[in-house]
């Protein structure tokens, strides 16, 4: 199973004609198991990119293929069914639903597979327990801390056993304990499940976990290569 993204370019069409283009030509390939750091200023298309990778966002040009399928040649229902089975999305804004509680959101995603409604539950408090969350389980979003929220979101991502994670600023409202947890929990998850992960932050206490960084830099994607990976590489040439 492979993510590959080729040519990515986006404009939003409300953007004035003479700014620089979101994304200009962004092309890279993650397989199975393969967890990257995606930084970059604020504005930067950070969010931009991962809509487009989720499938919620059809790029002005390019293509991007999950698990040989290209997304943006599917009917928008056939995307949305896709994305259930395939993808778990840590909106950068939660998207909560209000009227729902914590494991009820978290059980959402399993809503269209047929499991019962004690199998749901069940997956949901072992989740919401993973997120540190166990007592808050019957609380509305409205009841819940900013932080509370996104590890529900957190929890609600991994629910559906996605092929790939994109998280999105899953740390930004969480202090640094909380925060190492939810990078613990997402990278256990990928590195058990085989899962790609994408992970966009420009938190500094996450840039040491990651091997593989990029930024993005007024819409392009510039790759760093680890300093391990630049030993690896020297001890090679040695
Ligand atoms: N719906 C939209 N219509 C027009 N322009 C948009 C829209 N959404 C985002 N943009 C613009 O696209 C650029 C990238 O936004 P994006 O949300 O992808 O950045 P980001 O890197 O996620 O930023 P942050 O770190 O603040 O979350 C910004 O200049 C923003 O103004
Ligand atoms: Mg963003």
């Amino acid at each position: 199973m492979t993510l590959s993204v080729v040519d990515v370019t986006h404009r939003y069409a409300a953007m004035a004609l003479e700014l620089p283009a979101v994304l200009q030509n962004v092309s890279f390939d993650l397989t199975m198991g393969e967890q990257l750091l995606l930084r970059g200023i604020s504005g930067s298309g950070k969010t931009t990119l991962f809509n487009i990778l989720a499938g919620l966002l059809t790029p002005s040009h390019g293509t991007v293929t999950l698990a040989d399928q290209s997304l943006y040649a599917l009917s928008e229902a056939q995307r949305d069914h896709f994305r259930r089975n395939q993808i778990g999305y840590v909106f950068q804004t939660h998207h909560l639903l209000p009227i729902l509680n914590a494991w009820e959101n978290v059980a959402m995603p399993l809503a269209f597979g047929g499991e019962s409604t004690t199998t749901r539950k069940e997956r949901a408090m072992s989740l919401l327990a993973d997120v540190g969350l166990a007592d808050f389980a019957t609380h509305k979003p409205h009841q819940l801390s900013n932080g509370q929220r996104q590890r529900v979101a957190v929890a609600r991502a991994l629910s559906n056993q996605p092929h790939m994670i994109l998280a999105d600023e899953p740390t930004a409202s969480l202090d640094a304990e909380s925060g190492a947890n939810v990078i613990d929990l997402l990278q256990q998850t990928c590195r058990n499940a085989n899962t790609i992960l994408l992970v966009a932050s420009h938190d500094p206490l996450l840039f040491s976990r990651f091997v593989r960084t990029v930024d993005l830099e007024y819409g392009h994607w510039v790759e760093s290569t680890s300093q391990s990976e630049i030993t690896q590489a020297e001890s090679a040439h040695a």
